[in-house]
């Protein structure tokens, strides 16, 4: 049989005017629902279920349809259905927006598919994506030896944050490891020590104060008991702002402690990290430079698509000898200590090029434009606390530390439960009303609707609105 018994197959190759028709049908839609975002309920969650099985398609098409009617089906009922996270109204959960500019740059990095994996294969590809990751590491403080790499996500941060903590302090043994975090910290840590062989009976839950933070005394006496009971103490979570609040753990106390008992710090950031870029915020998170390593989440606190999270470790060596690795039929890896192959900083070998998501908005807008956003959302914070404060039947339960605050109405004579049911309702009036999208959390046993302001789209009107409805949702109770 000759190699060209068949005719080539060709159908996948996507070029010149064919492409361009594409590109631009998908730009005009995106930039279409962008300008829409403005107008959008903050939230559409009505009847998810049902657009979830009447989108089923459990056998893939033998042959395609049309394009055109596929980006149709994705920008009008695909797209719309759910939280609308990255909306102006949407004040729920941690948000952050996705800035289009890192759109741009993940469609170029996935249309050009350049092999990341490996140094040899792109080196400027990933001199860009070590620049990001310095640009990181100085955010938060770190000297010229701290390394990093970007992950999916915060979840996955913390996880090779155990696994460098685990193989610095525990090596091979790890029965008797260790690890304690606050009663507010994030479940992607229990999470993550799981996956790293530290089962949930060796994390230790630590109780918080009135704000939420961590007890340094309890967490002292709980890492005394472990070491009389012949256990070995490896790492501490602390918080650099918890989901729940916003709260910040006292970083430079955390980091005595662990400094004269020899256990890794690692500071879970995802959250609140990058507010380091301002003044206040290194205020909150003082003594966050010294911690062993840090979570940071660009897709929240630089509004970045999701799909962006990062570690940075103080200590770039101990990074990359819990992840170190290569194969017979790799390339050899760059010896020179400036030129980062990132496949021996992170569990990944292929993977996509995150780091042009970051590198392509910093170099578009420079820092100041991400630091002045994030004062920004500490000004909203503030000013929307002072709002509850002054409306009469709401008390505020967590100030903010950072961006976000949680609050409640209390009424006399109302016992919990009564109290959490009133609130459940406050909540779902001001969700009907759908300018704006607020989560509530549970604060010890009280039911505590939040404010989160992070979105980069979010501006005074749209917390005023939030405002406006709380007030008015109140008023109809
Ligand atoms: C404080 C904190 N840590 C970790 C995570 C997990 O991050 P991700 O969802 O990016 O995996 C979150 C997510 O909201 C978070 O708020």
């Amino acid at each position: 049989m000759s190699a060209e018994a068949r005719p080539p197959a060709r159908e996948l190759e996507l070029e010149g005017d064919a492409l361009r028709a594409l590109l631009a049908s998908a730009s005009e839609h995106i930039v279409r629902h962008i300008g829409s975002l403005g107008e959008r309920p903050a939230a559409d969650t009505d009847d998810g279920a049902a657009l979830a099985r009447a989108l089923a398609t459990p056998v893939a098409p033998e042959t395609g349809g049309s394009w055109q009617d596929l980006l149709a089906l994705l920008f009008d009922r695909v797209i719309t259905k759910g939280f609308g996270t990255a909306g102006p109204g949407y004040l729920a959960y941690i948000p952050g927006g996705g800035l289009p500019q890192a759109a741009v740059a993940e469609l170029v990095a996935a249309a050009t598919n350049r092999y990341v994996g490996v140094f040899a294969a792109a080196p400027g590809l990933a001199q860009l994506e070590a620049d990001a990751v310095r640009w990181l590491c100085t955010f938060v403080g770190y000297p010229a030896a701290a390394r990093g790499i970007f992950t999916t996500g915060g979840s996955l941060a913390n996880f090779s944050a155990v696994v460098t903590a685990r193989e610095a302090l525990l090596g091979e043994d790890l029965t008797r490891g260790v690890v304690y975090a606050s009663d507010q910290t994030h479940h992607s840590v229990e999470k993550a020590a799981r996956l790293a062989g530290i089962p949930p009976a060796r994390v230790r839950s630590i109780a918080t104060d009135a704000r939420f933070r961590i007890e340094l005394s309890a967490l002292e006496r709980a890492i005394a008991t472990d070491r009389k009971a012949g256990l070995q103490p490896f790492l501490v979570v602390g918080n650099a702002g918890t989901t729940s609040t916003g709260a910040v753990d006292d970083l430079a106390g955390l980091s005595e402690l662990t400094t004269r008992e020899r256990i890794w710090l690692h500071v879970d950031g995802a959250y609140g990290g990058f507010f380091h870029l301002t003044e206040r915020g290194r205020r909150a998170l003082a003594g966050l430079a010294r911690a062993d390593s840090i979570t940071l989440d660009p897709h929240k606190g630089m509004f970045l698509p999701y799909g962006t999270g990062a570690l940075v470790v103080r200590d770039g060596e101990a990074l990359r000898r819990a992840h170190a690795g290569t194969g017979v039929y790799l390339p050899p890896v760059p010896e020179d200590d400036d030129l980062i192959d990132f496949s021996q900083y992170g569990p990944e070998l292929s993977r996509d090029w995150r780091g042009l998501r970051v590198w392509l908005p910093v170099m578009m807008h420079g820092v100041g434009a991400f630091r002045r956003a994030l004062d920004e959302k500490l000004d909203l914070a503030r000013w929307a606390t002072e709002a509850l404060r002054a409306t009469p039947g709401i008390e505020i339960l967590a100030e903010p530390q950072l961006s976000c605050v949680a609050f409640g109405v209390s009424r006399p004579g109302l016992d919990l439960s009564a109290t959490n049911a009133l609130n459940r309702a406050l909540l779902a009036r001001v969700n009907q009303r759908n300018r704006v999208h607020l989560t509530a959390t549970d604060l010890r046993g009280r039911f505590a609707i939040r404010i989160c302001v992070l979105s980069f789209r979010t501006h005074a009107d749209r917390v005023e609105m939030a405002i406006e409805d709380l007030r008015e949702g109140l008023a109809t109770l």
